[in-house]
């Protein structure tokens, strides 16, 4: 009989971003120093953590309605919790809307968990979105497991208040973690296994610190130090924001050789009034700047943005600005969404709200475009010999899925495992991925 007591198993499901995905790693290993192991595949958890994403209206209701689906046959629940963004936006609200939940717990004080399980095995329901000046990074375990491919998050919260965004509200003020805590956790995920790191943050390129000697660093010193480390092969950031990529990043990006060419830098849109609506504090023209010098840096590196199509008072020429600006970028990979009114921000009571069905044909239009730069960027990799990290299997028996340096997904067939870094030769590209020929491994 699942305990909802003194539960026995757990399972924590993420939704949203890479940062809710590390979030949901860390509750995962304190739970499993709790004695809780991970429920099987298949099997019903007695804790469930639903690590929540509140960036857009879908992302929301999907909570209640994997909260009703969490009930059993026989009509009991097994324990659960909601944490992550939705939890911190929203914790009242759930508690009344859903009995099932007996825990609520925001992204800054889930280290909390163990004491409020403790409480609700004694029937209480139990809120905790402090965001409390301790910092929950001290109280979690150390990292002990680890794929080829790790997260780190070195930067929590945002200062920007863009006025579409709930970030600034549920993740609070941008906090960076130290230096020292950095360098440790990285090395103990290479221990662990890990030959890439993807550094982490809300607003990761504006991470500072201060390095061994007491010096005040920015990303790059980050990123230059790690690179020390020897096994690990492959350093990535995400996500950055156009007016904090500072020149000494942007030269990283030229010096360092395991900073891998591929560089996510959000622009939202392409007109200079809608920017300065959604308070972005860039013009398309500084933006275009910006990738000029990262170009400049480093001409093969691999660009990703993400879009937000009507964004109130939005006028069809000022969406065409969007796509003036996608075809003068040429983008690797972008997302995109319709714009979501979120309570509480700015934008959701400005006028001009633009209907639904303009939307989906700007949507459209601006993923055909993007679609289209994503294949040509692909197919002009063809032929490229390049270094693909092993992460698994393939469908068909002896295929191998990596990525490349550009951050494209690679399918060749060869004796490999996961985690090997080996050398290709890419032979066809699609939209989605691309085939190679494994050359050899390039680490034996
Ligand atoms: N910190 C990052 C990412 C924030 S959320 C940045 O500043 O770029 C990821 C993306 O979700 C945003 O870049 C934006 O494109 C989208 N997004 C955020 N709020 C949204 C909203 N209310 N409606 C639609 N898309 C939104
Ligand atoms: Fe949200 Fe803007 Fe901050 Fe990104 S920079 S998290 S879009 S407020
Ligand atoms: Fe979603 Fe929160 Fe990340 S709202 S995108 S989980 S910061």
């Amino acid at each position: 009989m699942p305990s909802t007591q003194n539960p026995r198993t757990y399972r924590v499901k993420s939704f949203g971003c890479q940062m809710n995905v590390y979030d949901g790693e860390r509750m995962a290993e304190l739970l499993a120093e709790q004695g809780i192991a991970a429920a099987p595949e298949g099997e019903d958890a007695d804790l469930v953590v639903l690590n929540t994403c509140h960036i857009r209206e879908k992302a929301a209701e999907k909570v209640y309605s994997d909260i009703g689906r969490l009930r059993r046959a026989d009509g009991s629940s097994p324990l659960i919790a909601v944490a992550g963004c939705v939890a911190q936006a929203e914790g009242n609200e759930i508690m009344k809307r859903a009995p099932a939940v007996k825990m609520v717990v925001g992204p800054q004080a889930y280290h909390r968990l163990p004491d409020m399980i403790r409480e609700a095995g004694e029937g209480r329901r139990v809120t905790d979105t402090d965001m409390p000046a301790e910092t929950k990074f001290g109280a979690l375990p150390k990292r002990r497991r680890s794929g080829p491919t790790a997260f780190l998050t070195v930067q929590e919260g945002c200062d920007r208040f863009c006025t579409y965004c709930v970030v600034p509200y549920t993740r609070g003020a941008e906090v960076s973690r130290p230096y020292a805590d950095l360098v440790d956790e990285a090395k103990r995920l290479v221990d662990a296994g890990a030959r890439e790191i993807m550094l982490l943050g809300q607003n990761v390129n504006a991470w500072t610190g201060e390095d061994a000697r007491g010096r005040r660093v920015g990303l790059d010193g980050l990123i230059r130090e790690l690179a020390g480390i020897a096994d690990l092969a492959r350093i990535r950031y995400t996500t950055s924001h156009p007016n904090d990529m500072a020149d000494g990043l942007i030269a990283a990006h030229a010096e360092v050789e395991k900073l891998m060419p591929y560089l996510h830098l959000p622009v939202q849109a392409g007109s200079d009034r809608v920017l300065k609506a959604m308070n972005r504090s860039h013009t398309a023209e500084s933006y275009l700047k910006v990738l000029d010098k990262v170009r400049a840096a480093r001409p093969d590196i691999a660009l990703s943005g993400d879009f937000i199509v009507g964004f109130p008072g939005e006028t069809d020429a000022e969406f065409e600005d969007t796509l003036k600006l996608v075809d003068a970028v040429g983008y690797a990979q972008c997302f995109s969404f319709k714009y979501s009114p979120r309570a509480g921000t700015p934008a959701a009571t400005m006028a001009g709200q633009v209907p639904a069905e303009v939307m989906t044909e700007r949507i459209l239009r601006l993923q055909a475009a993007l679609g289209r730069d994503q294949t040509a960027f692909n197919q002009a990799s063809v032929g490229k010999t390049c270094d693909v990290l092993v992460e698994r299997k393939g469908k068909f028996p002896g295929q191998w899925l990596g990525k490349s340096p550009w951050l494209q997904s690679v399918y060749f067939d060869g004796d490999v495992t996961v985690g090997d870094l080996v050398t290709v030769e890419l032979t066809e590209a699609g939209y989605n991925a691309i085939s190679a020929r494994l050359l050899s491994p390039a680490h034996p």
